[in-house]
C-alpha cells in the first residue's frame, strides 16, 4: 500500500521534463531502417524547417524530426539505400558569428553525433554529393518541408521544394518519387515512447483545461483564457500550445477553428475550448464547452446531451478490429436524431441543396439537412501533428491496438447557416419549417473533443477532464467565489 504513494510523492518532486520518457536514440534509427526497407533502393532526400524570418521559435518539421530527431533549423538530411547500408548524413547550416551571437552557437558534428547519433557534414556538400547520386541513376524520395500535411499541397514554395525544381532542372533523367505516404505510414504506429509523450501532452492539457473550467466568469476576455492555458502548458514543461487555441463564446462556439480568441464572454454563452499542449513534439488535442455563468441553459443542455451522446455512441463501437465506419456513422446517427427531435430539421434523413452540393455524390451525407450542424470529420490521428495523416484507419478501414486518435462531434447552430443556403424552392421549404427553432438556439455552439488509444480489449480514454454536464458544473462550482461588494 505505501509504494504507490510513494510512487505519486516521487512523481510529484521530479523535474516534469523528466516525467516523460524521450525518444531514444535507437528508435529513430529503427525508423530510418523502416524507411530504408520499403524503399529498397534510392536516395532520400529530406528538408527541415528554416530559420523563421521573424522572432518566432524555429520548430523542426514533424517529417523531419521523425526521422532525425534533429531540432535545428536549416539541414538537409540525405540517406542512400541498397548497395552498402548508410545511415544517414544530416547536412547542417555554418552560422555567421554575428548571428550566432542572436541565434546561438550551432552544434558541431561530434555534438550532432551524440545528440542524434548521425554524421553532420556542411550544408556546401549537399549538392556535390546528389549531383554523384544523380549519376547512379537511383530514383530520389523526397520528403518535402511543407509545415503540416493539411496544407502540404498548398505549401509548394519551400526551400525543398525549390531546390527539388533546380536540381530536376540540372538532371532531368532524374525520377523523384514522394517519401511520406512511406513515412507517413511508419508515423501511424506509435511506439512507447511516443505514447508516453502523448500521454504527458495529454494529461497537461487535462490539467489547464480543468484550471480553465475553474477560472472562466462572465466578463472575462477569451484571451485571457487562451493566456491561463498557454501558461499551463508551459510551466509544466510542455511546448506551448500545439495548434492555436480555439476559445470561441457565444457567436464564435459556432466557427470550427476560430483563433482570434479576442472577444468579452458573457452569461449566458457557452465557450468552446479546442486546444491542446504539445510535449516533446507531440500534440494533444481535447475540447470542452463550458457555460460562461457555470450552468448550462435548457436549450444548452439539450444540445449538449445530443452531443456527448454522439460521441458515446461513437467510443462504444470502437476496439481491435471495428469499423471506422461504423464508428463514424454512428455519432452522425445520434446528431441528426438529436437535431431533428429539437425541430432543427425536416426529419432524420431530410435533405437540402447545400452550398457544397458537387460533393454529395461522393458523400452523400452532405447532403442531409443534419450535415449542416456538423460539417466536419468526427475525428482523426494524433501524434507530431495534430492532425496526424494518415488516419490510423486509413486503408484498412479498421481500429487497430495502438492507434491514437481523436472523437470530436458537435453541433453549431447560428441563423447564419440559413443565410448562406441557396435560393431553392426546396431550401425556402426547410427554412420556412426550422428557422424559429433555428433561432431558439441561436450561437449555441458545443463540440466535445477527446483523446484515445485503442488497447487489446478496446478503448482507453486518455484525456478525462470533466465531461458530462454535471461534472463540468461541478468544476465550475469550485471557483473562487468573486470578494463580496463593500
Ligand atoms: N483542434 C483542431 C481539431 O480538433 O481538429
Ligand atoms: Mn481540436
Ligand atoms: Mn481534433
Amino acid at each position: 500500500m505505501r509504494l504507490p504513494l510513494l510512487r505519486t510523492f516521487a512523481a510529484l518532486l521530479l523535474p516534469t521534463a523528466l516525467w516523460a520518457q524521450a525518444i531514444p536514440l535507437a528508435e529513430y534509427a529503427a525508423r530510418r531502417d523502416s524507411l530504408a526497407a520499403r524503399i529498397d533502393s534510392g536516395v532520400v532526400v529530406a528538408f527541415g524547417t528554416r530559420s523563421p524570418v521573424g522572432f518566432a521559435r524555429p520548430a523542426q518539421l514533424p517529417a523531419f524530426r521523425y526521422l532525425t530527431g534533429f531540432l535545428e533549423p536549416d539541414a538537409a538530411f540525405v540517406m542512400v539505400v541498397g548497395g552498402e547500408k548508410s545511415g544517414g548524413t544530416l547536412f547542417t547550416e555554418a552560422r555567421d558569428p554575428r548571428r550566432a551571437l542572436y541565434d546561438g552557437f550551432p552544434p558541431d558534428s561530434s555534438t550532432i553525433a551524440r545528440q542524434v547519433g548521425l554524421t553532420a557534414r556542411s550544408l556546401p556538400a549537399l549538392v556535390p554529393m546528389l549531383d554523384s547520386l544523380a549519376a547512379t541513376g537511383l530514383p530520389f524520395y523526397a520528403l518535402r518541408d511543407f509545415e503540416t500535411s493539411d496544407y502540404a499541397s498548398q505549401d509548394s514554395l519551400t526551400r525543398g521544394a525549390s531546390f527539388m525544381r533546380s536540381f530536376s532542372a540540372r538532371h532531368r533523367e532524374l525520377e523523384w518519387r514522394d517519401a511520406h505516404p512511406i513515412l507517413d505510414s511508419l508515423r501511424t504506429r506509435k511506439s512507447p515512447a511516443e505514447l508516453a509523450l502523448l500521454r504527458r501532452a495529454i494529461a497537461i492539457t487535462v490539467e489547464g483545461l480543468e484550471e480553465a473550467m475553474r477560472a472562466i466568469r462572465p466578463g472575462m476576455w477569451e484571451y485571457e483564457v487562451e493566456a491561463l492555458l498557454q501558461a499551463a502548458f508551459r510551466r509544466t514543461g510542455g511546448d506551448g500550445a500545439a495548434f492555436v487555441s480555439i476559445i470561441g463564446s457565444g457567436p464564435n462556439s459556432t466557427q470550427y477553428h476560430y483563433h482570434a480568441n479576442n472577444r468579452r464572454m458573457l452569461a449566458g454563452e457557452t465557450v468552446v475550448m479546442d486546444v491542446g499542449a504539445g510535449y516533446g513534439g507531440y500534440a494533444a488535442d481535447v475540447t470542452r464547452t463550458v457555460p460562461v455563468s457555470g450552468r448550462f441553459t435548457p436549450e444548452q443542455r439539450a444540445v449538449y446531451q445530443i452531443v456527448r451522446q454522439a460521441q458515446a455512441a461513437a467510443e462504444r463501437t470502437v476496439k481491435p478490429g471495428s469499423s471506422y465506419a461504423a464508428w463514424r456513422d454512428s455519432a452522425r446517427m445520434v446528431v441528426a436524431r438529436g437535431v431533428a427531435r429539437l425541430g432543427l430539421t425536416e426529419g432524420v434523413d431530410a435533405t437540402f441543396d447545400p452550398p457544397w452540393a458537387e460533393q454529395c455524390s461522393a458523400n452523400p451525407v452532405a447532403c442531409t439537412q443534419s450535415f449542416l450542424y456538423m460539417a466536419h470529420g468526427l475525428g482523426h490521428g494524433i501524434g507530431l501533428e495534430v492532425h496526424d495523416r494518415p488516419h490510423p484507419w486509413y486503408g484498412t478501414g479498421t481500429f487497430t491496438v495502438g492507434d491514437v486518435f481523436t472523437t470530436e462531434p458537435g453541433i453549431y447552430i447560428s441563423t447564419r447557416l440559413l443565410d448562406i443556403l441557396p435560393d431553392t424552392p426546396k431550401n425556402r421549404a426547410m427554412i420556412a419549417k426550422v428557422r424559429r427553432n433555428v433561432e431558439r438556439y441561436q450561437n449555441v455552439g458545443i463540440r466535445i473533443e477527446d483523446d484515445y488509444v485503442v488497447t487489446r480489449t478496446g478503448l482507453e480514454w486518455l484525456s478525462q477532464a470533466p465531461r458530462e454536464l454535471v461534472e463540468v458544473e461541478a468544476e465550475m462550482a469550485r471557483r473562487p467565489r468573486p470578494a463580496a461588494s463593500r
